[in-house]
């Protein structure tokens, strides 16, 4: 709380600029940021977040990627993923190409039910069709370990979010003011840190950038303790003192799909380790 509370009264006390245009104008406001923030690195390196500036970080995290703490909990998403439900169809039954590279087109907006569909629902909606019990989206044995080996089948694909139609740019334009409202009792907007700021070092931590943040979750922070996105969005929230939105509501789904977008084209990796 106490970094927190210096970065409310040292960093912040410039006005973050909103963007208004086009999903792909957007992106390119966040981009050229970045590219002020952190010169010379490229864009691929941001899926890195905190880690991409320091040699040190990032020869940790490969030690640790290489045998990973948290296989067990990946390993039991996969045996949730292959059990067949008691009508005998599995998850892969529910899924385009049985699951496999489609994680990177999620949340996409649904026309028919006028909401957008994050990964995570997707996964809850098949089990609703089999008639099997739905999984608390913020718990870590069922669904998160679901999720994270579930997005594991789309390692390697490039993140692909689609704004076509008005309606789906509109939940797209919910999910941006959410991302530039000022929130809790800090008031700092999510963009205050990780557009203004992103990029930027406060004090020994680098203050990830927006884009790359999207394509690498669940992820498991001190190598153990599971985290959707939208459970890490929770837990932004809390850090500058609001309430944060329940996880699967429709102001996290929304947000979702705008900061997803914002990570169109960088390659997904499920289940990273994360200080
Ligand atoms: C006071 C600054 C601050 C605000 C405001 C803030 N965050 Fe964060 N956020 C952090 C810090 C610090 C971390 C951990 C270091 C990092 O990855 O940037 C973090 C991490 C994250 C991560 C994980 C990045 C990764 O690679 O593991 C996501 C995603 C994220 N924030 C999204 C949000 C969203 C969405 C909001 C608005 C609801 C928000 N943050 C508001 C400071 C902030």
């Amino acid at each position: 709380m106490r970094f927190l509370l210096h970065v409310a009264t040292t960093v912040f006390l410039c006005i973050h600029m909103q963007v208004w245009g086009s999903p792909e104008e957007d992106r390119a406001v966040f981009l050229s940021t970045f590219s002020v923030n952190i010169p010379g690195v490229p864009v691929s390196q941001y899926i890195h977040g905190s880690m991409m500036l320091s040699e040190d970080a990032l020869s940790q995290y490969n030690s640790i990627m290489d045998f990973p703490p948290f296989q067990g909990v990946i390993d039991s998403g996969q045996k949730i993923w292959v059990t067949p439900f008691k009508n005998g169809r599995t998850f892969a039954d529910c899924f385009e190409n049985r699951g496999i590279n489609i994680a990177g087109k999620f949340p996409f907006y649904n026309e028919e039910l006028k909401r957008v569909i994050t990964f995570e629902m997707a996964l809850n909606s098949c089990l609703e069709q089999n008639g099997e019990r739905l999984m608390a989206y913020t718990d870590p044995e069922t669904m998160g370990a679901l999720s994270a080996y579930a997005r594991s089948l789309s390692d390697g694909m490039l993140m692909d979010i689609e704004v076509v139609s008005k309606q789906a740019t509109g939940k797209y334009e919910l999910g941006k003011s959410l991302y530039f409202r000022r929130i809790g009792q800090y008031n700092l907007a999510c963009a205050s840190c990780h557009l203004t700021n992103g990029g930027r070092y406060f004090r020994d931590e680098l203050l990830s950038p927006a884009i790359g943040q999207a394509v690498h979750f669940p992820v498991f922070r001190g190598g153990e303790r599971l985290y959707t996105l939208q459970m890490r969005y929770q837990r932004c929230m809390e850090a500058v003192g609001a309430v944060p939105f329940e996880s699967g509501s429709e102001a996290l789904n929304n947000l979702e799909y705008f900061h997803s977008y914002l990570s169109n084209g960088l390659p997904l990796q499920s289940a990273v380790y994360r200080r």
